[in-house]
């Protein structure tokens, strides 16, 4: 790598006014109490470096109004980046960036594309702001580990951690330095498509799990150069969209936000997330964009952030959409105001907010504020040092797609995988098995496995399930393989974007579905691949459907008639619909989309050198109907009947989950006792231990995520019936007994009350310990004033 640190040591050079505060700076100490960014928002967190806002100050105070409206510009760069487009769009875009009017980029990867494009700013600007590239990085770049969801079901926060710790090595490997992820958006609706990108229905799980992404993606130095930026997204709601239709409009209440859809990201701006977006719902009427009092009063100043609000794609243009804006200067208006830092294409800042600023309606302080942070992020990742210190030809060959990220992409994804059911034990399977039929639209499918949101993956890269089958089988076993119907017909012309174009199913051609049977006929167990194409889930696929699409319940339903003994092995990217199926199957394996190394790892599992460990992060219902379905539900005034139907439930369908949140079975069993709490009555600013011992009663070592539950039997507010408050995942061998102490303090049992603050009511709980959110091993307590 050429060494470009000398050469762009401070790329304000020439100004000499900067250059003396910057070298003075350079000798201030640490100090955590500083308040940075005079005028407008005062932080006081340790999360701001006062050798940094010297910097950033300095900088500031150079530029003029356009150079300060474009830090807040970021526009997508698919584009050809060594030049000027013939496009008009492109030429403006490149015009800009010459002129040092843009802040950032966002899906420009490769070391060479972006090596060019920050060299246009370089060597063009007046200033020479180095630009900050990002991408969305959701589940690997080129190494694509399990969708979110998938990874969630690990409820290993360790591997997690380390999964978008590869990720940001590899991003950072092509020249990136910001991933939009993660995304920690609560959902509770299977018909919402992006369920796939978060960690599920529950609040206490999102927040942990978003916390070890965020210091996967971050390290502890967002200098080093193998670590990014994260972006904590969508705030807020975005996961809560009326009839889980994406986009659409979000009405929760007040204490529900505070309750449930805000703490994950509390806790990221306090794990120090360097940056948030905003989301393109409105809640209760107010577009999150053009939301001041989430934005403003709660993120950056009651919370006291220091980081970048970047809008969401066209978030700011589509206010006007919304009906809460008259015009792309009105939306301008009400976001920066809002507090939404940054401009991701929606060309609104660059056209209005001069004229806005002239006009008295945007402060200057509210844009200081804004350009401050856009800069503070570019000091902490070193740009300012070396604008091209991630574009390393060398790490972009040696640290992408290696050997070494592969086998932990294959761990990551083995214990991803759930065990839904296991009648008769029909897994695992002994590789010496004389044959096995391997059947389904996804059966030798490489690339749905790859999920959506797969960044740089290549197309048809991931291991098919026939060939992490075949890899494990011994020489004797004969594989009978036949795809038996096609998922999809093809609707993407070349050329075009996949991620952007509908699906349509087969429903017609059942011509294989003959031989298919012939090949279950044949064999002794059948590996039956089913569930949903990797664009089924993401963006913009939302569905009212939640069970098989096309004509896979036709396969499954010819094939059980000459072969009970099926495992399912089900991909897919949100909870489905799998009441038929678990009637006719023994064997339910939930492998999700797995990424790069999907067969091997489902391998792994199916032929028992990995005992699944993997537990749900969303409850799978009976009925679509259901939908939205968790299991921290209220109770209602009328839970339960008898023979009369005047209670809370459907008359078709139960009222709680097939199979649970939490829910996953082994090949061994757990058995828990002796739950004992070491007191029964605390004062709120006590804390109580929770223990249980827990013994593996099966012949197999094996793994289990123990969950703590509780219930706050009476509130100022409704409380749940029951709530995730704590879990372990610990190794137990066959035979040994092994005891988990939880501790239960203010933080486990506070939520934000009827006085709307976060406090602990005094009075009477209910604790559950096991292995699923039905655990039934149980104990009380209270909390005296
Ligand atoms: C999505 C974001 C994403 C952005 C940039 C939007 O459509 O909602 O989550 O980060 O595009 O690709």
């Amino acid at each position: 790598m050429i060494n470009t640190k000398k050469t762009f040591l401070f790329a304000v050079v020439s100004v000499k006014a900067a250059v003396i505060l910057l070298v003075t700076c350079a000798t201030v100490d640490f100090d955590t109490s500083v308040e940075a960014n005079s005028g407008f928002i005062k932080h006081t967190t340790s999360l701001i470096d006062k050798r940094i806002e010297l910097k950033v100050d300095s900088v500031l105070a150079l530029m003029t109004i356009d150079e300060k409206i474009g830090q807040l510009v970021q526009y997508s760069g698919k584009w050809n980046a060594t030049g000027p487009s013939t496009s008009e769009r492109d030429q403006y875009k490149y015009n800009k960036l010459k002129k040092g009017e843009v802040g950032s980029m966002l899906n420009v990867a490769s070391v060479a594309s972006i090596r060019e494009t920050q060299r246009i700013v370089m060597e063009n600007s007046r200033l020479k702001i180095p630009l900050i590239f990002a991408y969305d990085v959701i589940h690997g770049y080129k190494t694509i580990f399990p969708i979110p969801l998938g990874e969630s079901a690990s409820w290993d926060l360790d591997i997690i951690e380390q999964s978008a710790a590869i990720a940001a090595k590899e991003a950072s490997a092509s020249g990136l330095n910001w991933t939009f992820a993660p995304m920690i958006d609560v959902s509770r609706d299977a018909r919402w498509g992006r369920v796939m990108e978060g960690s599920g229905e529950d609040t206490y799980l999102t927040t942990k799990i978003g916390v070890a992404r965020i210091k996967g993606f971050q390290g502890d130095d967002l200098s080093a150069t193998h670590t990014i930026a994260a972006c904590a997204k969508h705030f807020a709601g975005y996961g809560f969209g009326e009839a889980g239709r994406d986009y659409n409009t979000v009405n929760i209440g007040e204490y529900e936000l505070h309750n449930t859809i805000l703490p994950p990201f509390k806790a990221a701006a306090e794990a120090g997330v360097a940056t948030f977006m905003n989301a393109f719902n409105d809640i209760d009427g107010i577009p999150a964009t053009g939301h001041r009092h989430l934005q403003r009063d709660l993120l950056k100043n009651e919370w006291n952030w220091p980081g970048l609000m970047v809008s969401d794609w066209g978030s700011i243009g589509e206010m006007i959409a919304h009906g809460y804006a008259k015009d792309l200067k009105h939306a301008s208006e009400i976001a920066i105001n809002a507090g939404s830092d940054m401009d991701m294409e929606s060309y609104a800042y660059e056209a209005s907010l001069k004229t806005l600023i002239e006009g008295g309606k945007v402060s200057i302080d509210v844009i200081n504020d804004a350009v401050s942070r856009v800069l503070r992020i570019k000091f902490q990742l070193g740009l300012f040092d070396d604008p091209y210190k991630y574009c390393d030809t060398e790490r972009e060959k040696t640290e992408i797609y290696s050997k070494e990220n592969l086998e932990i992409a294959r761990d990551v994804a083995k214990k991803s995988i759930v065990l839904l059911k296991n009648d008769n034990q029909v897994l695992p399977l002994s590789k010496d098995i004389k044959s096995i039929a391997v059947i389904g639209p996804l059966a030798d499918d490489k690339n749905a496995p790859l999920g959506n949101w797969r960044a740089e993956g290549d197309y048809n890269s991931a291991v098919s399930l026939l060939e992490g089958v075949k890899q494990a089988v011994s020489k004797s076993t004969t594989i009978h393989y036949e795809k038996g119907i096609e998922l999809t017909v093809p609707t993407v012309k070349p050329g075009e974007n996949q991620f952007l174009i509908p699906l349509e199913f087969n429903t017609t051609d059942r011509l294989g579905i003959k031989k298919a049977v012939e090949a279950a006929k044949k064999a002794e167990v059948v590996l039956l691949a089913i569930g949903e194409d990797a664009y089924q889930t993401g963006e913009g696929r939302s569905q009212v459907d939640i069970g098989f699409k096309g004509l896979q319940l036709e396969l499954l339903e010819a094939i059980q008639k000459v072969n009970k003994n099926i495992v399912i092995v089900l991909m897919n990217g949100r909870p489905m619909d799998l009441t038929r199926a678990s009637e006719v199957a023994p064997t339910i394996l939930e492998c999700w989309h797995l990424g790069s190394e999907s067969g091997n790892a489902i391998a792994d599992v199916i032929f028992g050198d990995y005992n699944p460990s993997g537990k749900l992060p969303v409850s799978f219902p009976h009925h679509v109907g259901q939908e939205p379905l968790y299991y921290n539900q209220k109770n209602t005034g009328r839970p339960h009947g008898l023979k009369q139907v005047t209670y809370s439930a459907y008359r078709d369908a139960p009222r709680f989950a097939l199979y649970p949140f939490g829910h996953g079975l082994s090949y061994t069993t757990f058995k828990y006792d002796n739950l004992t709490l070491d007191k029964t009555e605390i004062k709120a600013t006590d804390s109580i231990n929770v223990s249980v011992s827990i013994t593996n009663a099966g012949d197999t070592d094996g793994e289990e995520v123990v969950q703590l539950y509780i219930r706050d039997l009476v509130g100022s507010l409704v409380r749940p019936i029951k709530e995730l408050k704590g879990f372990k995942k610990l190794m137990i061998k066959a035979g040994e007994t092994k005891t988990v102490t939880f501790t239960i303090n203010a933080e486990t049992l506070q939520f934000y009350t009827a006085n709307k603050k976060w406090e602990v009511e005094p009075g009477a709980f209910e604790v559950w310990v096991g292995g699923s959110s039905v655990a039934t091993l149980q104990k009380g307590f209270s909390v005296v004033e």
